[in-house]
């Protein structure tokens, strides 16, 4: 199974399982990692922002407009942000590392 590395706030890494098919999102809901998901995956909101570590970034397919525009709302955007409900993983992205925003913007905001 891929496993792929969430940086916590606190800069500290942990490796999970990840299996082929589910999101960024979904992956880290079930490790109990603090992504919030407000809409989730409805690309309704910006809750589920990560940084994709600068490395993997090139090779993620890419954001659709939608994310785009929902991305630009999100606290903290920086050059390799994404939402993590669009990507989903797969075998070739086997070791991704994804790294927690600084803060989010709440969900009513
Ligand atoms: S969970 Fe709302 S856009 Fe990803």
């Amino acid at each position: 199974m891929p496993k792929m590395t969430f940086i916590e706030r606190d800069g500290t890494p942990r490796e999970v399982d990840a299996p082929a098919g589910l999101s960024v999102l979904e992956i880290a809901h079930k490790h109990g990692i603090d992504i919030e998901g407000a809409c989730e995956g409805s690309l309704a909101c910006s809750t589920c922002h990560v940084i994709i570590d600068a490395a993997w970034f090139p090779k993620l397919s890419p954001p659709s407009e939608d994310e785009e525009d929902m991305l630009d709302l999100a606290f903290g955007l920086e050059k390799t942000s994404r939402l993590g409900c669009q990507i989903v993983m797969s075998d070739a992205l086997d070791g991704l590392t994804v790294k927690l925003p600084a803060a989010t913007r709440n969900a009513a905001g």
